[in-house]
């Protein structure tokens, strides 16, 4: 009896042979590396981190034509464990209260698991106290409220601010905006045609008028890990502050705020398993306490009368208003499921599905990859010749597939590499090896349908 081995997927038996030698060879690497071999860390390594993917019950589920979703666009938001969603849940069934305005049971057990968030975040980026952490609506709110707080009070007609190439828009506008009202200007940091800063140039750029250092740790566009440390010695040599945009970083590698030394860490809850509209800010005391507060209202003041307003300490100072509880509360649980998790075996397993697609992906003559940086995580951007990288976008969809295609946010890094845009595939550790493979033979099926 003759195989039909388009039946599985494959155009050749040549091709089912190698799909199985792939699969052997890939599935003993994993299981050995992170199932048999022990671990370095102090935490086990999950029993089989493939399993984590269980967690997530969106994973779980068909679209379109019974086609098996496969998320690949985690750089733009993750997906949610059951825990996170059982936390939000509870919540509302539970103990739904304002926080701080309560004398009454329920607001007592809100604002007790809403300020417990607070002291497990800042154990988590070993912050020195939960004083160091402001709840704001993400990375974007964050970043406005440093350039609209510290930037206002520091940064004068004249100043620079020295950011990098490859900003997200949210980590350039702000500081436009600070630039345009105070008459101070921009300087950047240039990179390479794989993705990398040039942070030998950046003595160069430091002068007496610079004020701050706002750089991205890791690219959402190119999947650049940048060499922050080093970017902080030279900032701090100088005594200049630096601002790290930490949104896609904290997904992928552990953070500690002390030893980076940085000066500001920003980002947002729903990059890291946690719920959109939440996110917070990081400063060193000293900083926080020497900023004027941002919005006026509730639980950011002390004492007010219609003569004069005395603001709270730190870090409500800067919390105007009623907060997102449910996505605090959401973040906490966020929070204890990393804990639970070696970050170090999942951050390598990650890679290693990156690593895999990459090759596949560079082995196809048609596809050309941006952000081919030594130091990357997560993020594969490419263009597909003669073929628009929506168009892909969209036909990748009908096959269950979701990648971010366009821009990225990140305009400025699409005309140095003078393309109107990439296709976006961005992995996270609930992805597994039959994603990876849907996604290249996608890849080449669009090549073959569109690529004409
Ligand atoms: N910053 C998000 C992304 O990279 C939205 O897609």
């Amino acid at each position: 009896m003759r195989c039909n081995v388009s039946k599985l997927g494959c155009r050749s038996f040549e091709h089912v042979i190698t799909r199985i030698k792939y699969t052997y060879c890939f599935s003993f690497y994993l299981c050995k590396k992170y199932i048999l071999e022990p671990s370095t860390s102090t935490k086990p390594a999950p029993a089989n981190i493939a399993q984590l993917r269980n967690d997530f019950p969106i994973l779980n589920q068909t679209i379109y034509n019974k086609r098996k979703l496969v998320y690949l666009d985690n750089a733009a938001t993750s997906q949610k464990p059951q825990a996170v969603i059982d936390a939000i849940s509870k919540y509302y069934q539970l103990y739904n209260a304002n926080v701080h305005r309560g004398v009454h049971y329920l607001s007592q057990q809100a604002s007790q698991a809403y300020d417990d968030v607070r002291k497990s975040l800042s154990q988590f980026i070993n912050a020195r106290g939960e004083e160091e952490i402001v709840f704001t609506s993400g990375t974007t709110h964050s970043i406005n409220l440093v350039a609209f707080t510290w930037g206002r009070k520091n940064v004068q007609a004249g100043d620079e601010i020295i950011l990098s190439a490859m900003e997200h828009h949210s980590n350039i506008v702000p500081w436009q905006m600070l630039c345009e009202e105070k008459g101070a200007r921009l300087q950047i940091i240039p990179m390479n045609d794989k993705g990398e800063l040039l942070v030998e140039q950046l003595p160069s750029l430091i002068n007496d008028k610079t004020k701050l250092i706002a750089c991205v740790y890791m690219s959402n566009s190119l999947g650049t890990i940048n060499p922050v440390r080093e970017i902080i010695e030279m900032a701090h040599a100088r005594q200049i502050p630096v601002m790290l945009d930490g949104a896609q970083a904290i997904s992928h590698f552990e953070i500690d705020v002390q030893q980076l030394d940085c000066d500001f860490f920003v980002c947002s809850a729903h990059k890291m398993l946690g719920p959109t509209g939440t996110g917070f800010l990081y400063a060193k005391r000293e900083i926080l306490e020497q900023m004027p507060p941002y919005m006026g209202g509730g639980d950011m003041i002390r004492n007010v009368s219609f003569e004069k307003t005395t603001y709270n300490d730190i870090p409500f100072r800067f919390e105007a208003g009623t907060p997102n509880v449910e996505g605090v509360i959401g973040f906490g649980a966020a929070i204890e499921y990393w804990n639970q998790l070696n970050r170090k075996a999942v951050a390598a397993y990650e890679q290693e599905l990156v690593d895999y697609c990459t090759k596949a992906l560079s082995q196809i003559p048609q596809v050309r990859l941006y952000g081919t940086a030594a130091n990357k995580a997560s993020v594969i951007s490419f263009t597909i010749q003669n073929v628009n990288a929506l168009d892909a976008g969209m036909y990748l969809d009908t096959l269950g597939i979701a990648v971010r295609t366009g821009q990225h946010c990140t305009e400025p890094v699409m005309h140095f590499f003078d393309i109107p845009g990439t296709i976006r595939a961005s992995f996270y550790f609930y992805n597994n090896k039959e994603d990876c493979d849907t996604f290249i033979e996608g890849v080449s099926k669009a090549i073959r349908l569109l690529g004409k």
